[in-house]
């Protein structure tokens, strides 16, 4: 009886929850990439610069969705660089975060995971 309820738990955990609202969607995207240990890097809206005076290590989403909002090869594009890491030689931030590369995340997210949040971080302009 214990094994089927825990069976029971993990096939409630692993259906896919459909958000009725952006307040949820946004709540459940956040954790995902907290998950994903994105967030050990990002945040979601612009920070300062840190206290020992160097700039945030990675690009806040939101300045993420204003730079490509308006371009449609965006998505498969960057979540291709969420896979496999970005260009250290051909960045696209340099000057306004540190001087690191954003490391593979492949063994962190799956493809389809990036992808949904590459849409939302997309999309996240005020
Ligand atoms: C170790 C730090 C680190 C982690 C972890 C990290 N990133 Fe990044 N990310 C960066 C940096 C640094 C850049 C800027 C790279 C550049 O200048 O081209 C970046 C850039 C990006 C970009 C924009 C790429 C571009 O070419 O403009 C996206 C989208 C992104 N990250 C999403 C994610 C997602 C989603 C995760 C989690 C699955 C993640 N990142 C985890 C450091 C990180």
């Amino acid at each position: 009886m214990r094994i089927l309820s825990c069976a029971m738990a993990a096939l409630f955990v692993a259906t896919p929850v459909v958000h009725a609202n952006r307040a949820e969607n946004d709540a459940a995207m956040l954790q995902r990439a907290n998950a994903s240990g994105c967030m050990a890097c990002h945040t979601l809206l612009p920070a300062p610069r840190r206290a020992d005076g160097l700039p945030p290590i990675a690009p806040a989403w939101r300045d993420i969705a204003i730079k490509y909002r308006d371009d449609p090869a965006a998505s498969d594009r960057l979540t291709r660089i969420v896979m496999t890491g970005s260009n250290p030689n051909a960045r696209h931030w340099v000057g306004k975060v540190s001087n690191v590369a954003m490391p593979p995340n492949a063994v962190a997210i799956a493809e389809d995971d990036a992808r949904v949040l590459v849409n939302w971080i997309l999309v996240l302009v005020p």
